[in-house]
This record gives C-alpha cells, structure tokens and sequence, in this order.
C-alpha cells in the first residue's frame, strides 16, 4: 500500500511510528523488558511508561544532574530501572509502591538489572511515606506516576522534598482526552487538580506534552522547582 500522509493521527500510523522511533533511539534491553514481561507474568496491569518515555525520565535526571531521585508509583520498576540508571555513583531512587505484590515484583527486576544497591523501595501509600522523608536531603527528581486522585498531594510534596531547581515530571495528564472534561471521573478530576496546582502554586513553572505511543493518547507534565 502507498503511505498515506493522514491529516490526524490513526492509531495504526502512531503505532507505526511509536515503533519506529523506538527501534531507532532506545536500544533493546533485557532487564527492562524483563520488567514489563513480570507485569503480564504477575497478574499486574500493563501500564508502565512507554519507552520512549522511559528514556525522557532517563535523559532529564542526566541533564539534571539528578543525584537523589524520588518516584511516586513503582509498579514493576520498569521507569525505576530508567531513572536509576541516570544517577552517578553514589546517587539514589527512592521508589514508594502501595501494593505489597508489586514491591516485591520491582525488587526482583531491580536485582535483575543491577540497580537494587541504589534504590530503595518504600511500600506503603505515598500520604504516609512521603511525610517520612521529610529532613533528608532535597530530591533533585520526582517522577508521579500512582493514584491520580493524590496527584496535588503528590505535588505539594514534591514542593517540600524538593529546592529551587528540582525537575518534577506527572505522568499521564491526558488520559485519552479525558483530561478537557470536567466530569470524567474522580482520576480525572485528580489529574485536573494536579493541573490547577502546576497552575497556581508559585512553587512551580510548568509545562505538558501529549503523547501518542503504544500506551495510546495521554501526556506527560514537566516542571521545575522555582
Ligand atoms: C493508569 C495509570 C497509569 O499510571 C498509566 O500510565 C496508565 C493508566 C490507570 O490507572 O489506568
Ligand atoms: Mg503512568
């Protein structure tokens, strides 16, 4: 068939193209897809990053400079593998997962992929971890990426956790378009508030992408600590 040149994204040409760019830029790699294959293995839903967005985490904390790294959500640490993998010697994750099985599966791909002696997976719900790491020292990058009802609480930790400077990245802001309507659901409305606080709270400068990958139509937020 001859390559139509379509005015609007089909799923079938963003595919086309999600693949491409991935097998030109991200190279294959057995402890990352090791990761994504536990989730299906494990009974756990297949909803962690894009590689291609992996890789964005990735080359922000090496721009960054990121030495301490906090994520909100680790699922089966597959974005963990990526943005521990950024860090100088020496450097940090803190990764902080609600479900007990899902700790336990992003223990073993981190092992897998020889990042464990640099992360730290803190299980419990993000309200009551976080407070506990409060003093330490500031992160220099916070990946949200759980519940998108806590999003705004999420955020306003990233703020305290954080110095003027910290990059601090929201996963999926898009949710397939849902994100314009104000009556989508309680995730939605999470995913607004979070939103409203990049928008408001002087604390941040932002912006947000939408992305068309193998993940579908969603977004991903960047900001920085001012
Ligand atoms: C969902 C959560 C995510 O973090 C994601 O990347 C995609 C979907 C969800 O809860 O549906
Ligand atoms: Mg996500």
């Amino acid at each position: 068939m001859a390559h139509p040149s379509p005015h609007d994204p089909t799923a079938e040409r963003w595919n086309d193209v999600d693949a491409y760019l991935t097998g030109t830029l991200v190279a294959p790699d057995e402890a990352l897809s090791a990761s994504i294959a536990s989730l299906a293995d494990e009974g756990m839903p297949e909803i962690e990053v894009a590689p291609l967005t992996g890789k964005l985490l990735h080359l922000l904390a090496r721009i960054a400079d990121a030495r301490r790294v906090l994520e909100v959500g680790t699922l089966g640490a597959y974005s963990t593998i990526w943005l521990a993998r950024a860090l100088p010697a020496g450097g940090r994750v803190v990764t902080i997962e609600a479900e007990p099985h899902n700790a336990e599966v992003a223990r073993r791909n981190l092992a897998r992929a020889g990042v464990a002696d640099r992360v730290e997976v803190r299980e419990g719900r993000g309200a009551d971890v976080l407070p506990t790491l409060a003093g330490d020292e500031p992160f220099d990058l916070v990946f949200i990426d759980a519940d998108k009802e806590s999003n705004a609480l999420y955020l306003d930790w990233a703020a305290r956790l954080g110095r003027p400077g910290t990059v601090v990245v929201v996963d999926n802001v898009v949710r397939s378009g849902h994100v314009v309507e104000t009556d989508a659901g309680a995730q939605v409305d999470g995913v607004r508030a979070g939103l409203a606080v990049l928008r408001d709270d002087p604390r941040f400068e932002a912006t947000a992408l939408q992305t068309l990958d193998r993940k579908g139509w969603d977004g991903v937020a960047i900001a920085i600590l001012v």
